[in-house]
């Protein structure tokens, strides 16, 4: 431990991958181990909770070892322990709270729970060294959609969210649709590029309530009765410009919502995270529409997007430094809310 610097050995394992990370002041990435199983869960189409938990288990130690390895230090250097609590996957999350539980006990270090959605936000600082609170974030994922104002390093004010499926979710069902298979998001990204995003309307969904609200159901319905109906008439579909039309559709509303709220609340700085801001089309046109419009962007490079837990250690900093601590009967909260402190 130097005078100065605070490391955290962070450890995230809420779905499907299992990661540690050692972070020094919350921006500086001393080693990033990522073990994913992607892999296991393609031939089901989705991510079996089971599957997950008992793979987190076989992997944990040796990825938490291999993190501390990569930054060339030892427990004993390390300040404080991080790891997601919430939300997740119940039992996956369980394996990666148990773990922190354990090391932290034995090396006698604090130990602190960081909310998943908090370290999607925080991916931002690794790279982005000028980036301070306030600003408004938008967290995309596959389990959720959510448009926030970062007053304060863990203090959040929702705007919006959706109201039904996630961004990243409505990737996935979508491409499993057409037959892309699973993770459905990097697939689109990909079919996309060969395909017209013009080529179908799709409409945008509206939702009643808040204007910042998402909802992806009704998107997906219409592309499942797209195929239906080509199905039906015996109408080949190109999946490439379905997969275009779709993308743009999700793009334009994500978009649309983000500017609004930046000049809706005279905010100038926008960033974006979370697995489904990976996405090649979501960044050029977020960064085009923010800079149309005078607004700062920022997103971290892909590896930050995904499930990580570097972004877990750039969280938890801000967290040990306001003095926040989780006692040791630290439990997993599959539905955490943003900002609720354990
Ligand atoms: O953040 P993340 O790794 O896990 C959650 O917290 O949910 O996000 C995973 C989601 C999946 O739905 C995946 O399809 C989507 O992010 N995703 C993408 C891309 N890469 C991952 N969606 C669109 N384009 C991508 N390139
Ligand atoms: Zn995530």
């Amino acid at each position: 431990m130097s005078a100065q610097n605070i490391d955290i050995l962070a450890i995230e394992t809420s779905c499907d991958e299992t990661a540690a990370a050692v972070v020094r002041n919350g921006r500086e990435v001393l080693s990033n181990v990522i073990y994913t199983q992607i892999a296991l869960h393609t031939v089901y189409g989705g991510v079996v909770p089971e599957i997950a938990s008992r793979k987190h288990i076989e992997k944990i130690n040796y990825v938490v070892q291999k993190a501390l390895d990569d930054a060339e230090m030892t427990l004993d250097e390390i300040d404080a322990v991080a790891v997601t609590a919430g939300p997740g996957l119940v039992g996956a999350l369980l394996v990666g709270v148990a773990e922190a539980k354990a090391i932290a006990w034995a090396a006698k270090k604090p130990l602190i729970g960081v909310h998943h959605i908090e370290g999607h936000i925080s991916a931002n600082y690794i790279e982005h060294p000028e980036l301070e609170p306030p600003y408004l974030g938008l967290i995309v994922s596959g389990g959720h959609t959510h448009l926030v104002v970062v007053k304060d390093w863990s203090e959040f004010e929702i705007l919006g969210r959706t109201v039904d499926d996630a961004a990243g979710e409505a990737f996935d069902k979508v491409a499993r649709a057409i037959g892309l298979g699973y993770p459905g998001g990097p697939k689109i990204d990909k079919a996309a590029k060969e395909g017209n995003p013009d080529a179908i309307h799709f409409p945008k969904a509206k939702v009643s309530g808040s204007a910042y609200d998402f909802s992806f159901s009704g998107l997906k319905s219409a592309v499942l009765n797209y195929l239906n109906h080509a199905e039906m008439v015996h109408e080949e579909v190109n999946p490439a410009d379905l997969a275009a039309s779709f993308q743009k559709a999700v793009v334009e509303v994500l978009c649309d919502h983000t500017v609004s709220a930046a000049r809706d609340l005279g905010i100038r700085k926008v960033a974006m995270a979370g697995g489904v801001s990976a996405n090649s089309a979501l960044r050029a046109a977020m960064q085009k529409t923010c800079s149309e419009n005078g607004l700062d962007f920022y997103v971290p490079s892909p590896v930050y997007c995904t499930d990580n837990a570097a972004m877990i250690g750039a969280a938890a900093y801000h967290e040990y430094l306001s003095g926040y601590r989780s006692g040791w009967d630290l439990n997993a909260v599959p539905n955490l809310r943003l900002g609720e402190h354990l």
